[in-house]
């Protein structure tokens, strides 16, 4: 059986690109019987965004929720916060002697964020981020990571920080882990900025949808997103809105574009985003529906985050203590 192990910062609001994008494809994973997987809320990540012990600490309820909602299911993933595992930033520690301030400086995230603000204020947290993401993965022996493509470069240090310690230590300390891409799911545009991707902390509250927001707010986003000149409903070049809303369309329906467009020849664009406005409310609502009845059982969720606390701790804390037994901690 190979180990599949990925994670989400909970930050800002899981909305419908992370689903079709993730959540949907851990799901398919989850049931194939053929992993075990691993389901992770990385809020050690997200220290350096949220600052406010509340709000982390619900943020963490609520995404765990949304796992379940969308179909991760406690009896057969572990799902858990990366905080009830103390292992993860020691062996960050340890993965820290062998990582090079060179490496780190040219990941994308951190030249990003360094080209906005001056590398001096960045956040170290920001700079050393792919060490601890290293160490999620590492602890788990994991084989298979199921991350979007702006993740590829921190799976590819990971990759190298195993290589690195088995080849010094001469002995398989670490699983070389592969990235599970499958069928690529849906890459989804924000609905008011098609240019920029969906985010979970956009600005504008109109360019998103959040897998928490009630029908209404989900109809009304669709039918004011943004459409290109025209009046066919027919993706193109220069059409980066109304391509984006017919693959999300098509991806909803588990469809082809070309699908979608023939579906709404001769028809114009309120027609195919009222359509589209149903379909999005058909797969939302039911993942909006579990988690919040689960988030209204606060102990429940703690609950069932202590007890893949527990499966967590038990494989990566072993993994630490051969590791630190391997470079010659006490
Ligand atoms: N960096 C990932 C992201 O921003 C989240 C993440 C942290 C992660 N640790 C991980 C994903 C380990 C997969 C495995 O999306």
């Amino acid at each position: 059986m190979s180990r599949i192990l990925s994670g989400v910062r909970p930050s800002g609001d899981l909305h419908i690109g992370n689903y079709l994008g993730a959540l949907k494809q851990w799901v398919e994973l989850q049931n194939s019987g053929e992993h075990e997987t691993f389901f992770m809320l990385v809020d050690l990540h997200a220290l350096d965004t949220i600052d406010d012990a509340e709000t982390l600490r619900q943020k963490v309820r609520e995404v765990a929720a949304l796992y379940v909602g969308a179909g991760i299911d406690p009896a057969k993933s572990a799902i858990f916060a990366q905080s009830d595992v103390p292992a993860h930033t020691q062996l960050m520690w340890i993965l820290s002697s062998r990582s090079k301030m060179g490496d780190l400086e040219r990941m994308t995230q951190f030249k990003d964020k360094a080209a906005k603000g001056g590398a001096e204020r960045v956040n170290l947290a920001l700079f050393s981020y792919p060490i601890l993401m290293a160490a999620d993965i590492l602890l788990y022996q994991a084989n298979l990571v199921p991350v979007g493509d702006d993740q590829v470069q921190h799976l590819e240090f990971a990759r190298d920080l195993a290589k690195k310690f088995n080849n010094t230590y001469n002995k398989e300390l670490f699983t070389i882990p592969e990235r599970f891409a499958g069928e690529l799911g849906a890459r989804v545009m924000s609905l008011s900025h098609p240019e920029q991707k969906m985010s979970k902390s956009d600005d504008d509250p109109k360019g998103t949808l959040p897998l928490l927001a009630d029908d209404d707010t989900l109809r009304k986003n669709v039918m004011r997103a943004v459409t290109d000149s025209g009046e066919e409903v027919k993706g193109g070049e220069n059409k980066p809105a109304l391509n984006n809303l017919i693959e999300l369309f098509a991806a909803l329906e588990d469809t082809t574009t070309q699908a979608i467009e023939q579906r709404f020849e001769g028809k114009g664009y309120g027609d195919f985003k009222s359509a589209l406005a149903d379909a999005v409310v058909e797969t939302i609502a039911p993942i909006r529906e579990r988690a919040q009845a689960l988030l209204a059982d606060t102990d429940a969720i703690d609950a069932l985050l202590a007890e893949g606390a527990m499966r967590a701790n038990a494989v990566a804390n072993q993994t630490l203590e051969t590791v630190s037994k391997e470079v010659g901690l006490r």
